[in-house]
């Protein structure tokens, strides 16, 4: 189909709720996509987060094709046999606890945050309620999420939102004590931030929450819908901190490419929701199990997450010597292969440019170039997006100069 055909029938049949770059994509292997014009481009977003493991990788294609022969979906009726496997996968990978599994990430935060209510209500507490969320934070869509979402923009038209959730300043621990009391029943915080521009919590803001959540029995929520699966260098992002939540939410990358979300609860917190209390009718379904477990033994199996730390270090290495001496950067923040590049001015119109230099990135915040490439990037690749971002940058810089 040609790219015109493709761009008219979306017009013409899908809601035009997406901003799209004008190309279609066909293909994609490792780090690279292909669109139907056999164009090539090195993929520095994976789908936003997604394709950690690198596009088609042929473990995760096997299994899907094996399950898909077998039996794709059950209903949570009955068991099956990859659901369990996979709660097993994922609490022994991070902390003793029980899995939840959804379908994205908006709704793993969802079901975080009657989590969090439900406890409190079962104990008799029904008015302990409020949810603390943080500036520069990202949830998701639906109303809970959207409503502990920072970002008023997003929450614009689709008022009234939900009540109980309060936001307060990213990495000021003084703000949250002088918040929290005996109407605080959670604390929801992305251990490195994602939409809000790549902003990695302090250390001490983290432990601090842990210790305010301890002290007043609050559910402290990590949201690693973005940061986990071996984004930052380690399989989960709180292993860096050395700080553990009481309910950690994923999706995105964890289903290397299906949809799929996921809730762990750590200990007392994986028992708080009892039959009838929530569900989804696709919550991990035969097929995405298989797939995120695929996706997890890529992910240990090729060591990905060290992968993520190394390459991250030679890809903001080499954006450090390409954008040397612009005074269009104000910082470049990382953690492993997150990373965003935050310049004086907005950034959007510099993501066409490096897609027509064939390199996908975006920009989040108004003003943060963001790279979330998949985690296989060879460091020749990592070179390569930094050059071209090197340009971009400069060339925009130039051209407001001489505006
Ligand atoms: C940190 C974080 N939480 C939640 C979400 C929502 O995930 P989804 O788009 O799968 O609903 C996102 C999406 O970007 C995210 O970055």
């Amino acid at each position: 189909m040609a790219i015109a055909d493709a761009i008219a029938d979306d017009r013409a049949y899908v809601m035009q709720n997406y901003g799209r770059a004008p190309m279609v994509l066909a293909r994609g292997e490792g780090a690279y996509v292909w669109d139907t014009e056999g164009r090539r481009y090195l993929d520095c977003l994976a789908g936003i987060g997604v394709m950690n493991v690198g596009h088609a990788h042929p473990a995760v294609a096997a299994a899907v094709r094996e399950q898909i022969g077998q039996i794709a979906h059950t209903s949570n009726l009955y068991y099956n046999e990859t659901q369990p496997a996979l709660g097993r996968r994922l609490v022994s990978l991070s902390f003793p606890g029980r899995a939840f599994f959804c379908n994205s990430g908006t709704e793993a935060n969802e079901a975080a945050i009657k989590l969090a209510r439900k406890r409190h209500a079962k104990a008799g507490r029904p008015d302990r309620y409020e949810v603390i969320s943080f500036t520069g934070s990202f949830h998701g869509r639906t109303y809970g999420s959207l409503a502990a979402t920072a970002e008023v923009h997003y929450q614009e038209g689709f008022g009234p939102m939900p009540e109980g959730f309060r936001v307060l300043p990213f990495n000021d621990l003084d703000a949250v004590r002088a918040a929290v009391g005996p109407q605080t029943a959670a604390i929801i915080v992305e251990p490195v931030q994602g939409e809000g521009g790549v902003n990695p919590a302090d250390p001490a803001f983290l432990r601090g929450l842990r210790d305010l959540a301890d002290q007043h029995d609050i559910c402290l929520i990590f949201d690693e819908v973005q940061c986990g699966m071996g984004r930052t260098g380690r399989m989960f992002a709180h292993q860096k901190y050395g700080v553990l939540p009481d309910v950690m939410t994923l999706a995105k990358a964890l289903g290397g490419g299906l949809p799929i979300g996921a809730v762990i609860g750590r200990g007392e917190w994986g028992d708080v929701l009892s039959p009838g209390d929530h569900g989804t009718t696709f919550g991990g379904g035969p097929l995405v199990c298989a797939a995120a477990l695929a996706t997890l033994d890529v992910l240990e199996g090729e060591n990905l997450p060290e992968r993520a730390e190394r390459v991250g270090n030679v890809l903001v290495e080499a954006l450090k010597k390409a954008l040397a001496g612009l005074d269009a950067v104000k910082e470049i923040r990382a953690s492993g292969l997150m990373v965003g590049i935050e310049l004086t001015f907005p950034g959007r119109d510099l993501v066409e440019q490096a897609r027509q230099k064939g390199l996908l990135i975006n920009c989040t915040a108004g003003s943060v170039i963001r790279l979330l490439p998949p985690l296989v990037l060879t460091e020749a690749q990592a070179s390569e997006a930094a050059a071209i971002v090197g340009d971009v940058v400069a060339t925009a810089a130039k051209a407001r100069l001489s505006a």
